[in-house]
């Protein structure tokens, strides 16, 4: 399908009667090492019609079946990313990437699903999903969906059950900032805490506080201070942990799972730990920009360059960066996303004079993969197979979709990378797939990179050329009631009889005298 990918690469789009199937149902790929989030070997993997038919060694096939050499390279459940926002509408803009070219970036880097999030449409959530679908009809790979949870009445409350029980729906975003816009107050967080419980649906949060940003915001600007540093300044690493910190309590006391998107800061990191570590759980998402940027590019004085990095919570101060990779590398913070949401630069100039109307948002989609490989694994941080934990398996795991995706084994999926090791990479703002004209990663090089994906059972990225199908991709529904339900309901029923255990008193003479 070299035409979808002449107008992808030039970002026009795509012409859905052009394209056809580019490439064999039957594939093996031999003599890699096959890598699972709980194990590796040298082995083939046998795909026939986008399903993994068989893995172990020495594989044999007819001369029907597509074969790829994998000797000397890793052979890996494709990257899932958590956290996206495609054809997006925010801040009085859209992203430039939509489902076609984000995804299509997304395969170039490794990627082969990602979960986006759905805003209601005045508050409804029916109107915000439909609008979504037809967003994702281009689709060249498999997605699925989270959704915003922006004002509560009975309406929103009975739409979430329809969204968990008959659209494949299990996860719910709370914003505790953007005051004014997507924010919510914490009765809301409540009901909804409550409401995401009794469905088996994940609660997630944007933790920072809203009001103390608003405040922040002015007095930066009463000081004068209203450039792309501002956006900083006006929302400091503590906001972020004071929100976080609220969030886990609250959700301690309903007793439901909790998903921290985005954490960006030591404040917000320290707060997931304490609270895994008093048993609650709590689920931490770095992204790739908290884990390898730091704010001193916000003082860059070309504007169009500090722009770019404009995105919440912010990017911090060095320091906040390593230790979030520690944290990962530790199990403290369990995967990786990138809130791939992206602005050109004519549309950040928007914030020229007021750093507040700089549309938020960084790109990552398509280096996810490369820059967790080169920072934790290359650096000698985590294994091969913590790597494929957090940037795949655990994501499957906790949307409930495991072992479909984020995993090499018979009966999964066949989205697939092939990394070779000792290759290296190279990220330009002129060579990417994204529509953005910049890059947050713009001259990053490092070692290992992705040569093969495979998605659904085709190869879509090889010697560094695309082949992406639109409408190829489909939705994935989310079951309920992952892995992090399992208990809540036992912890209930002895909290309830711990309750309801009589008290014994004396009786008091006094109350009586009369
Ligand atoms: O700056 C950001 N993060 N933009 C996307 C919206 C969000 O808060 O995730
Ligand atoms: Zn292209
Ligand atoms: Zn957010
Ligand atoms: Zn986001």
């Amino acid at each position: 399908c070299s035409r979808a990918d002449q107008l992808c690469d030039a970002g026009l789009g795509f012409d859905e009667s052009t394209c056809g199937t580019t490439s064999s149902s039957k594939l093996l790929i031999k003599g890699g090492t096959v890598v699972n989030a709980h194990h590796q070997e040298v082995a083939d993997v046998y795909v026939e019609d986008g399903i993994i038919i068989a893995v172990k060694p020495n594989i044999k096939v007819g001369d029907d079946v597509a074969v790829l050499d994998a000797t000397g390279k890793y052979v890996m459940p494709g990257g899932i990313d958590p956290h996206t926002h495609l054809a997006f509408e925010f801040m009085g803009t859209q992203t430039v990437d939509d489902f076609f070219s984000g995804q299509a970036a997304a395969l170039a880097g490794g990627t082969t699903m990602h979960i986006d999030f759905v805003i209601p449409v005045n508050g409804s959530l029916s109107a915000g999903l439909e609008t979504y679908e037809k967003k994702a009809k281009k689709s060249c790979m498999d997605y699925g969906f989270h959704m915003a949870i922006t004002k509560w009445d009975e309406v929103v409350s009975q739409e979430m059950e329809i969204m968990v029980k008959e659209k494949g729906i299990n996860s719910f975003k709370f914003f505790l900032a953007y005051k004014g816009a997507l924010m919510i107050s914490d009765e809301l967080l409540l009901q909804g805490l409550k409401k995401c419980k009794s469905l088996g649906a994940l609660a997630m949060v944007h933790a920072e506080n809203g009001d103390a940003v608003y405040e922040g915001q002015e007095r930066m600007i009463e000081l004068g201070i209203t450039g792309p540093e501002g956006h900083a300044l006006s929302r400091p690493a503590v906001l972020e942990g004071e929100a976080t910190s609220r969030a886990i309590r609250l959700a301690s006391f309903v007793n439901t799972p909790l998903y921290v998107v985005h954490v960006m800061s030591i404040d917000a990191m320290e707060e997931i730990a304490r609270a895994r570590k008093a048993g609650q759980r709590v689920i931490g998402e770095p992204v790739v920009s908290g884990l390898i940027l730091d704010d001193s590019v916000l003082w860059d004085p070309d504007f169009v360059n500090a722009a770019k990095y404009v995105m919440s919570p912010p990017i911090r101060p060095s320091g906040h960066d390593k230790a979030l990779q520690a944290a990962l590398s530790t199990g403290i913070l369990q995967l990786v996303g990138t809130d791939h949401c992206v602005f050109n630069s004519t549309q950040k100039a928007v914030g020229i004079d007021d750093f507040r109307k700089i549309p938020n948002g960084v790109n990552g989609i398509e280096e996810r993969m490369h820059l967790v490989w080169d920072t934790m694994v290359e650096s000698g941080q985590i294994s091969v197979s913590d790597y494929v934990r957090i940037t795949s398996t655990e994501c499957a795991r906790i949307f409930n979709i495991y072992p479909k995706k984020g995993a090499i084994l018979a009966g999964s999926d066949a989205d697939i990378i092939i990394l070779n090791p000792n290759a290296s990479f190279e990220i330009s703002a002129k060579s990417h797939h994204t529509r953005s004209d910049t890059n947050v990663y713009d001259g990053k090089r490092g070692k290992g990179k992705v040569e093969v994906t495979i998605s659904g059972g085709r190869i879509v990225w090889e010697n560094n050329e695309l082949k992406v199908v639109p409408g190829a991709g489909k939705y994935i529904e989310m079951p309920a009631f992952s892995y992090l339900f399992d208990g809540i309901g036992k912890a209930d029923a002895q909290y309830l009889s711990s309750l309801r255990a009589p008290v014994k008193r004396s009786q008091s003479t006094n109350l009586h005298s009369s």
